[in-house]
């Protein structure tokens, strides 16, 4: 296979976070299925609540660069994004809001959301699994930063029982569904590789 690469986030940097453990399965499929996985946590990449003010004054953090630059070295980038009270995490928000501030000259608006494919995730312990929070997430996604995501979505629910020890899933239809997206992410990213 060509060189594929796949970028992999969790919206929650909480110890023992099932979004980002949602996030190392998806890391594991995407390298078993031969291509390159690099799973990256938000902890690295810390920023203030986004600020006009800040913006104008001091510029964007240098972590929204930082995560812009390693956005755009990967074809395709798949995030697990926690649900809260029905949308996005504000960790994942604000991180999302301030790389989408950022394009060089001669570089389209929100640039690290353009030419590369986008898939959504999101692990609950409830029994909806997140997928309301993925709602929302595509719309921000798609209408507000300009980026093409792929239909498929992977979502957890029974989250605290989902996940094995061994990096894999309890569920099998779960399993299949995540497989499903993770193919679809690849082939899509291979046509920008
Ligand atoms: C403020 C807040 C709101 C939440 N709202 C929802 C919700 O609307 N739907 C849901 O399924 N879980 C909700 N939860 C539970 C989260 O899904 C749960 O805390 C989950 O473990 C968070 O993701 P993480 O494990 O990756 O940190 C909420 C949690 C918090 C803290």
């Amino acid at each position: 296979m060509k060189d594929v690469r796949i970028l992999v986030f969790s919206g929650s940097t909480r110890s023992g976070s099932f979004n980002t453990k949602l996030a190392d399965v998806v890391a594991r499929r995407v390298d078993a299925a031969g291509a390159q996985a690099t799973h990256l946590s938000l902890a690295d990449y810390p920023m203030p609540i986004y600020n006009g003010d800040m913006e104008a004054n001091e510029g964007v953090p240098e972590a929204a660069k930082a995560l812009k630059a390693v956005m755009q070295e990967h074809h395709g980038v798949f995030i697990a994004s926690p649900e809260y009270n029905t949308s996005v995490s504000p960790l994942l928000k604000n991180t999302l809001d301030w790389v989408s501030r950022l394009s060089a000259d001669g570089e389209p608006a929100a640039a690290a959301f353009k030419n590369r494919v986008f898939a959504l995730g999101a692990a609950s312990p409830g029994a909806l699994g997140g997928i309301r929070g993925l709602m929302g997430l595509r719309t921000i996604m798609e209408i507000g930063y300009g980026a093409l995501v792929i239909p498929d979505m992977a979502t957890v629910p029974g989250a605290a029982s989902a996940f094995d020890d061994q990096g894999g899933m309890t569920n099998e239809r779960t399993a299949g569904l995540l497989d499903a997206m993770v193919q679809r992410l690849i082939a899509e990213a291979a046509l920008r590789a």
